[in-house]
């Protein structure tokens, strides 16, 4: 047997918006044989999918190559549908049939820019408001229509009905980009909603990252806007071959939405009594709309990263009473999403929902941790019949529910916990005859899942929910050994890249929302360009060609790679230590002190080692690129910042000067420890270890590497003895206390069952 299983193009199957004229293709040889390779692959290309007429084809062309083929034909026109298939010969010659075709539309391509106006309620003029707001077109169609096509984005978040019907299944789109610079367009195929006749269009939106509250600690509103607003395009192809564009304009009229108000971090409150979105005919839309005028450093292009949805339902696991007789809905998981529920009831009636990761004390809803963030539902009910209902513009990160107000029994069946997250396929399990073990790495999925919504924040609970850096550098190749990143961090970089500072610096979260925040805040002392952080600019594109072998994303992320390294080199003192500036460090490690965030191990050190990494990753990046010259130049830093980190952090006779466990981790796990004091420093770990009768004290930057530093220099039993350990600190210490999820400290809940301060004790956070 030999065939080909799953064709993707830019490592998509099947999709509406291929924004590049320049795609690559990859697919999965299946095979009974042993030793079997591929000899040679004809890729074609048609846009027909009975491939009648061929677009372009490859021809046979002999290479062993099947992942992140270049696609070198004509170029795409704008708005078409593809279809591809590929077949090899094999080293012996044997030919598999034509794969299954796939196929991929393109988007309107960069060329053709956005020129749809954005439109705003002209009642929309209150920065405070967090309401929802509709725009509403009647589309007449007289001829026979073919095929239609959306393609929307917004000022806030949106979504889009047609004759009242809800299109795709995609959330919280547009998602968050760096709206300074870049916001993406969504394309919906939309044939089979349009009806010959009168048709109704209804975008949707609530405020979103665009207008709402973000960075609750610092108080951050209208970061990018105080006015929402929808911008869209309707293509309509009929059947007689014509063409015809409806655009947001300002024929459309708008009026205020059932939703009364919706926040990201404080949740969402919906009026079932006013206007109705699924019958447009009860709508009394009548106020006007106008043009917003949007910056034109604003790019708006086709969505380039997974779209976020409804990935798992789960359901009510238990009720739980808690001291005052009200009623707890416990999902049995930690996760991200929101609930859909149903209700009977009288108009007016009121459904109360709260959010939250842990009961505590035994049994008593606890929200402390979740700082300003809010995370509740209200729902009034029209009171006609069975009514349901699920958020539109806002998520929660939660395991357990508190029913605060609900007409009649409350039934388990009545609701369901709906998770959201990025569409990424599966590419790894893991399962061993360790039942905790298999906990753990459930727990590491589900913050996977619970902190992938679009961008990879830190957690998706409290006041937070940002693209911490550090946090995504850390997780990133556990991640890419569970699900498929490309593509999201692919999108996510892009931001990153659009926020690099003029002189390389790195900001310490993305989208960055926190320029200013180090002003007067009594933690943060710079508001970007902190080691370990600012280093995923690198890790990131590197981690993420490692697990694709798609060099795009280095070529893509090359300039600005060598950038945050430039800006490293200027910072070090004679371009080797770098020992200024302000840095997390080895951040909620266990030898701070006394409640404090910040480890041990010294700036210095860490921010010498994380700048050795990267440059050390640049000469692999220049090498697999090919540029020489580039790799020699950065060959020669590494060495001279290996050397001097040497003279500078051990003694003459081989001691590691930093006494900490992430110190010795670092240096043996960074290679940047002499090979003749390999053995004393492996030692030295050991020892600082036994000292706490084999428990770990490391933070988030030396933890990652504890265990594979043990076991490449020969102590894998103490890995296994770190690794399998139960009591506090532990991995196995948290999932022996019920966590479905990794927490953000070692003691989030302390042994003796009180809680870490709730001004940071997410139950939620992978890094
Ligand atoms: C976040 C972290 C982040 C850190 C920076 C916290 O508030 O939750 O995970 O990396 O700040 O120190």
């Amino acid at each position: 047997m030999l065939k080909i299983s799953t064709l993707l193009c830019d490592h998509h199957k099947n999709f509406i918006g291929l924004d590049t004229l320049r795609p690559s293709f990859s697919w999965v040889i299946i095979s009974d044989g042993t030793g079997i390779t591929q000899k040679s692959y004809e890729l074609q290309i048609s846009t027909d999918q009975s491939f009648g007429t061929l677009f372009w084809t490859s021809g046979a062309v002999e290479s062993s190559q099947s992942q992140n083929v270049e696609y070198s034909g004509p170029d795409f026109s704008p708005v078409t549908r593809y279809w591809c298939r590929v077949r090899i010969v094999n080293n012996r010659n044997e030919q598999t049939p034509w794969s299954e075709s796939v196929y991929f539309e393109t988007s309107l391509l960069k060329e053709e820019s956005w020129d749809a106006p954005f439109i705003s309620s002209a009642a929309d003029t209150k920065p405070e408001d967090s309401k929802g707001w509709l725009f509403h077109k009647e589309l007449q169609l007289t001829s026979p229509l073919k095929s239609a096509r959306l393609y929307a984005t917004s000022l806030g978040v949106y979504e889009v009905l047609i004759n009242g019907r809800r299109i795709g299944e995609q959330q919280m789109t547009p998602g968050w980009t760096n709206y300074k610079s870049r916001l993406l367009y969504q394309s919906y195929d939309i044939s089979g909603e349009l009806e010959s006749g009168k048709n109704t269009v209804l975008a949707h939106v609530g405020p979103g990252w665009y207008k709402g509250d973000l960075a609750g600690w610092v108080g951050k509103r209208c970061y990018y806007g105080s006015r929402n607003g929808i911008s869209l395009k309707i293509l309509l192809c009929f059947e007689d071959g014509s063409e015809q564009w409806v655009e947001s304009d300002e024929s459309w009229t708008s009026c205020p939405s059932p939703v009364l108000y919706s926040e990201i971090y404080h949740g969402e409150t919906f009026d079932a009594r006013q206007e109705s979105l699924e019958h447009p005919s009860s709508l009394k839309v009548w106020e006007p709309v106008e043009c917003l005028s949007v910056s034109d450093k604003m790019q708006i292009r086709a969505q380039d990263g997974p779209l976020v949805l409804p990935r798992e339902v789960l359901k009510v696991k238990e009720i739980i009473k808690d001291s005052q007789g009200r009623t707890i809905l416990d999902f049995g998981q930690n996760m991200t999403g929101w609930v859909r529920f149903s209700v009977t009831g009288k108009s007016g009636d009121r459904v109360k929902l709260k959010h939250a990761e842990i009961l505590h004390p035994e049994n008593e809803f606890y929200t402390d941790n979740l700082r300003s963030a809010r995370q509740e539902i209200l729902y009034i009910l029209k009171g006609e019949g069975t009514e349901s209902y699920q958020p539109r513009f806002t998520f929660q990160g939660f395991r357990y529910v508190l029913v605060e107000e609900y007409p009649g029994d409350i039934r388990p069946e009545a609701f369901e916990a709906v998770v959201l997250h990025s569409r990424m396929e599966p590419v790894g399990t893991f399962s061993c005859s360790h039942p905790l073990l298999n906990q753990l790495h459930h727990n590491i999925l589900w913050g996977m899942k619970g902190n992938f919504l679009d961008i990879p924040t830190d957690c998706p609970q409290r006041d937070e929910r940002l693209g911490w850096t550090g946090d995504a550098q850390v997780f990133i190749s556990t991640a890419a050994s569970l699900m498929d990143t490309y593509g999201f961090f692919s999108k996510w970089l892009r931001d990153m890249r659009s926020e690099q500072l003029p002189d390389g610096g790195i900001p310490h979260v993305i989208p960055d929302v926190l320029d200013d925040a180090a002003d007067g805040d009594d933690i943060l002392g710079g508001n970007h360009s902190a080691t370990g952080w600012a280093d995923a600019m690198v890790i990131c594109p590197w981690e993420t060609y490692r697990k694709s072998g798609d060099l795009n994303i280095l070529k893509e992320n090359y300039e600005a790679m060598k950038n945050w390294v430039g800006y490293m080199r200027h910072q070090a003192r004679d371009e080797v230590i770098w020992d200024s500036g302000f840095h997390f460090g080895d951040w909620v490690a266990l030898d701070a002190k006394e409640g404090s965030y910040f480890g041990a191990t010294p700036n210095d050190f860490t921010a010498t080692v994380f700048y050795a990494n990267s440059v050390d990753l640049m000469c692999r990046t220049s090498w697999v690129l090919g540029n020489t010259k580039d790799c020699e130049d950065f060959s020669d830093l590494y060495k001279r910042i290996v050397d001097a980190f040497q003279k500078e952090f051990f003694t003459p006779s081989g001691r590691l000067a930093v006494n900490t466990q992430t110190a010795h981790i670092l240096a043996l796990h960074f290679n940047l420890t002499p090979a003749d004091y390999v053995d004393r420093t492996v030692n030295g770990l050991v020892s600082l270890l036994e000292g706490e009768k084999d428990h770990l004290t490391s933070g988030f930057l030396g933890t990652p590497y504890l265990c594979s530093a043990l076991s490449r220099y020969g102590r894998l039993d103490k890995a296994y003895t770190l690794l399998l350990q139960e009591d506090y600190p532990s991995w196995l210490y948290q999932v022996k206390q019920g966590a479905t999820t990794i927490w953000e400290h070692w003691d989030g809940l302390k042994p003796d069952g009180s809680l870490w301060s709730p001004d940071m004790n997410s139950f939620n956070h992978y890094a």
